[in-house]
């Protein structure tokens, strides 16, 4: 199964109907879709204005979602209480223009706020694409700081466990 089979499979059965969830990355917005199916609380970010229409388009049936055209790296002016669940799939827009990957400068400091906006037990989810330009830098930059930090590292999923193939995360934070 892909990384995003694997992650919704993974989550499905720990988000609970109050659970504040929040998709740091929209883009096509299928993981702010299944977010939405699971739970009221979703919040979506891009910093691309068409991946936010597109994403807006396809979950229609959601109105209550909020979604936020800005960087998840300014997570905090926005999410209001701490979260149960925060996802980032980083990479291009598969979907568009990708002329707005994801990059490991703000990608770090999105990953250190969503680590400290997560509630006790709480699930951070990051799927990481190393086959581009610069999602190697931003693959080896975040791990080096989940490793230094000692961000508890639950569980890798790899489909086929080849080089540089797409690697997710499953982060918990534990007390
Ligand atoms: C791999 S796509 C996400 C796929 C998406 N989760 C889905 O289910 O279709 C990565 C997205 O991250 C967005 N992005 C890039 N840099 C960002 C940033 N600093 N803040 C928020 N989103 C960003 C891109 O515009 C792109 O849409």
């Amino acid at each position: 199964m892909n990384n995003s089979t694997f992650v919704h499979k993974y989550l499905a059965p720990l988000i609970e109907r109050d659970s504040v969830c929040v998709d740091m990355t929209a883009g096509g917005g299928n993981d702010t879709l299944f977010l939405a199916q699971h739970a009221d609380h979703v919040i979506a970010f891009d910093i691309s204005k068409e991946a936010i229409e597109r994403s807006k388009k396809r979950c229609a049936a959601y109105p209550d979602i909020l979604f936020i055209c800005d960087s998840h790296e300014n997570i905090r002016s926005y999410l209001k209480e701490k979260a149960e669940v925060i996802l980032f799939n980083l990479g291009y827009d598969p979907y568009g223009e990708r002329n707005t990957p994801t990059k490991f400068s703000s990608s770090l400091k999105a990953v250190k706020e969503a680590w400290d906006l997560l509630k006790e037990e709480g699930y951070l989810i990051i799927t990481f694409y190393r086959g581009h330009p610069g999602g190697k830098d931003e693959y080896y930059a975040l791990k080096d700081y989940i490793e230094k930090n000692g961000l508890f590292v639950l569980e890798t999923y790899q489909r086929h466990l080849k080089i540089d193939e797409p690697v997710t995360y499953i982060l918990k934070k534990i007390s």
